[in-house]
Formats: C-alpha cells, structure tokens, sequence
C-alpha cells in the first residue's frame, strides 16, 4: 500500500511556529514517526510538503493513479481553498483530513473545513496523533465493512 503524506502551507516551521499551539515536534520528527508506524504496517510512505495550492493540487491529481491514500493536512487552504477541495473529489482514493491543533476550538475562521465533506474521514486536535491515527485509518479501511458502509 502507498501513502501520500500531503502537507500544506506553514508546515515546515513546525517546531518553530506557535509551539504551544502547534507543539514542539518539527516536521521532519513527525515523518519519522510516521516512517516507523508505516513500515510495521506494510505502508510506503510519500512525503510532500508545500505552501502553493497548485502544487498541492498537482499532488492531489497523482492520487489515483500513484497512492492508494492520502493523509492531507492543508493547513490554512483547508479554511479557503474550493479548488483542493474540487481536487480531492476527482480522485477516489481516500484522503484523510487532519490537523494538530483542534480547529474547532480555535478562531471562527478556522471552524470551517472546505475540505471536510469530501474527505473521507478528519482527524483534529491529537498533534502527532492525529497522523498517526490517520495513517491507521488508511490501513484497515480497504479490508473493513463497517469502515467501507460509513457514508
Ligand atoms: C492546522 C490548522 C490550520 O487552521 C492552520 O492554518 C495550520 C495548521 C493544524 O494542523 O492544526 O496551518 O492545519
């Protein structure tokens, strides 16, 4: 099974943007706890991170074709972007939409997911978790029914 890491906008500066907000763990740490979970559970993993809709959007078009998932944190695109949302609903492999913080405990402006309706699932709130318990998700959905009948 392939895996698309897709990270969004800011991403980079983890570690160093908003720690208390965000957590102390830079990206590259939660790639490679992620590495280790996906290597016990068969998972090859694609990392991308970017702060341009287009490329993010480029990488979402891949998705069919190249991965049979998608871990998806757009960062702020999530709140505003219609066209990774529309890029998300052209594939059919399932994205998962996470976020560190708990979207819905912060600004209005961050309450809404444009992305959230057609994601296959969401994860907020659980910092590194929320990945890792994404890319558990992405394991089990191809082989469980009651996963697969959840609309
Ligand atoms: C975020 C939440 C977004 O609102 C914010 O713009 C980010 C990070 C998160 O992981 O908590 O960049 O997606």
């Amino acid at each position: 099974m392939r895996v698309l890491v897709l990270q969004g906008p800011n991403l980079k500066a983890l570690g160093k943007r908003e720690p208390a907000i965000y957590g102390a763990l830079t990206l590259h740490a939660i790639e490679q706890q992620l590495e280790t979970e996906a290597q016990g559970l068969g998972i090859i993993l694609t990392h991308l991170q970017s702060n341009h809709e287009g490329e993010l959007i480029d990488a979402l078009h891949r998705l069919d074709s190249d991965f049979d998932g998608c871990i998806l944190n757009a960062g702020a695109f999530t709140h505003t972007s219609i066209a990774l949302r529309d890029a998300i609903a052209s594939q059919g492999a399932p994205v998962i939409e996470v976020h560190l913080s708990n979207i819905f405990a912060r600004e209005s402006f961050r309450r809404r997911s444009l992305i959230a309706p057609v994601c296959r699932g969401s994860i907020s709130g659980l910092g590194a978790l929320s990945y890792s318990l994404a890319l558990t998700a992405l394991a089990r959905i191809p082989r469980d029914p009651e996963a697969a009948s959840v609309a």
